[in-house]
C-alpha cells in the first residue's frame, strides 16, 4: 500500500525566490524581507534522516529528510504552477476568499515539527516520518474568513483525481476534519517542509497538515477548503479510512495510535561486540510517550531510555544498551505506552477487517556470530 515515489525535491529557499521574482518592485517585498532570517534561510534544519539505520548524534528530535520521507498518493501527483494556483475558501463563512501563493506567503507563518503517519503504515514500516513544517495556522485563516454559526466540518479538496484502487471515475481526493481540530494551533496550511518549498510529491504548493491524526487528513495539493454544517460524504471519507470491526460496526479513523519502531539494528543484521546500542522512535499522536520497552527472545520487557522529554505530536527517540549474549539468533521487540497508559497491543484485534492502525510491537531478528 505504501508507495515510495521518486523523491524529487525543489531546492532553494523557495518562498524568498518566489516573492522576489513576483514582487521585486513592490512594497510588499520589503515587508517580506523584514521577516527574520531563520525563516528565509532555513535549509540547515536537517538533522539525521530517521529512516537510515545509523546511530544518532544529537537525538533530541530526529527529522526525516525530504528525500527519505514516505510518499502516499492515491493518484498521480498533479503538476501545479505556483503562479496560477489559487486556494478558494467557501461555504459557511461571511467572507469567501480566493488566495494566491504569494497571498499565503505574506501572511504571518509558524514553524512546527510534527510527525505524520499513514493510517496503513505496517508495523515497523517506513510510512511514518517527522518534518519541520512551515505555514499558516488554519484556524487564523478561518477566523479571518468569518465562520458562520453552525459550521462544524472543514473539508479539504485536493487537485488530484483519477481512477484505480476501485475509486469511482472522476473522484478527487478530499477529506474532512471537525472544526475543533481545524482550530488547533498545530493544524496548518503548510508550504515548506524542512525549510524547502513543499516537494511536488508532498503537495506543492500547499497542503493541510493535521498533526496527531493519521496522514489521510493532511490533504496535499489543496485547491479548496469548504466549511459545512454537516458531515462530509466523500469517497475517501466514507469508503476508505474507516475502521471496521465485528458485526459491521465501523468508525472513522482519526487519532494516531501509540506505536514504536527500531531504527537499528535492521532485520538480519550481524551484531558484533559486547554491547550494542539499539535505537528507535516512538509516537502516540496527540499524546506523549510515557514508556518504551524492549525485549529479547520473548523474555521480560526492559525499559529503554527516552532521548528527549516526550512531546505530543512529535515522535520521541529512544535507545537501549543491549548486553549482547553468546552467539545465536535473537528476536528483538519494542513496544511503547502513552501518557494515558495505553500500551501497544500484543496482537491485532481479530475482528478488524480493515488494514489500518497497525500497531502491534515491531520486531527484528538479528544474528550474533
Ligand atoms: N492528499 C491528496 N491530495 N492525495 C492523496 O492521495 N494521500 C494522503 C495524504 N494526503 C493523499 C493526500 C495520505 S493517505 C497520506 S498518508 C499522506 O497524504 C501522505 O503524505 P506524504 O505523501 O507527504 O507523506
Amino acid at each position: 500500500m505504501k508507495r515510495r515515489d521518486c523523491g524529487t525535491t525543489t531546492k532553494g529557499s523557495g518562498r524568498r525566490e518566489f516573492l522576489l521574482r513576483g514582487l521585486a518592485s513592490s512594497a510588499l517585498a520589503w515587508r517580506y524581507l523584514a521577516i527574520p532570517a531563520d525563516l528565509l534561510f532555513a535549509k540547515n534544519t536537517f538533522r539525521q534522516a530517521a529512516q537510515s539505520n545509523t546511530p544518532s548524534q544529537s537525538a533530541k528530535e530526529l527529522i526525516t529528510s525530504n528525500v527519505d520521507f514516505f510518499v502516499r498518493n492515491h493518484f498521480s501527483a498533479p503538476k501545479i504552477s505556483d503562479e496560477e494556483w489559487r486556494l478558494e475558501i467557501g461555504g459557511l463563512i461571511s467572507k469567501p476568499l480566493k488566495l494566491s501563493y504569494s497571498d499565503l506567503l505574506l501572511m504571518p507563518s509558524v514553524r512546527r515539527v510534527s510527525t505524520l503517519e499513514c493510517a496503513g503504515n505496517a508495523t515497523g514500516g517506513a510510512g511514518v516520518g517527522t518534518a519541520d513544517w512551515s505555514g499558516l495556522p488554519l484556524g487564523e485563516l478561518l477566523q479571518r474568513a468569518g465562520l458562520k454559526p453552525g459550521a462544524t466540518t472543514i473539508v479539504f479538496h485536493g487537485a488530484d483525481s483519477g481512477e484505480g484502487e476501485n475509486v469511482p471515475p472522476g473522484t478527487h481526493f478530499a477529506r474532512a476534519i471537525p472544526l475543533e481540530k481545524a482550530m488547533e494551533p498545530a493544524t496548518l496550511l503548510a508550504y515548506e517542509m524542512n525549510g524547502e518549498p513543499l516537494p511536488a510529491e508532498h503537495g506543492f504548493p500547499v497542503r493541510a497538515l493535521v498533526p496527531g491524526w493519521y496522514g489521510m487528513d493532511s490533504v496535499k495539493w489543496l485547491t479548496r477548503i469548504e466549511i459545512l454544517d454537516q458531515p462530509f460524504k466523500g469517497y475517501f471519507q466514507e469508503e476508505k479510512y474507516v475502521a471496521s470491526g465485528a458485526h459491521g460496526v465501523s468508525r472513522p479513523l482519526t487519532l494516531i495510535k501509540v506505536n514504536a519502531k527500531f531504527l537499528r539494528p535492521s532485520e538480519g543484521e550481524e551484531i558484533r561486540g559486547k554491547t550494542y546500542r539499539v535505537e528507535g522512535v516512538a509516537w502516540a499522536g496527540e499524546r506523549k510517550i510515557a514508556r518504551v520497552e524492549v525485549r529479547v527472545g520473548g523474555g521480560a520487557w526492559q525499559a529503554a531510555s527516552l532521548a528527549a522529554a516526550p512531546a505530543a505530536l512529535i515522535w520521541t527517540p529512544w535507545s537501549y544498551e543491549w548486553q549482547v549474549p553468546s552467539s545465536g539468533r535473537y528476536a528483538l521487540e519494542v513496544r511503547a505506552t502513552d501518557e494515558d497508559g495505553r500500551t501497544q497491543p500484543e496482537v491485532r484485534d481479530p475482528d478488524r477487517k480493515d488494514p489500518y492502525e497497525l500497531n502491534t510491537p515491531h520486531n527484528v531478528n538479528v544474528v550474533v556470530p
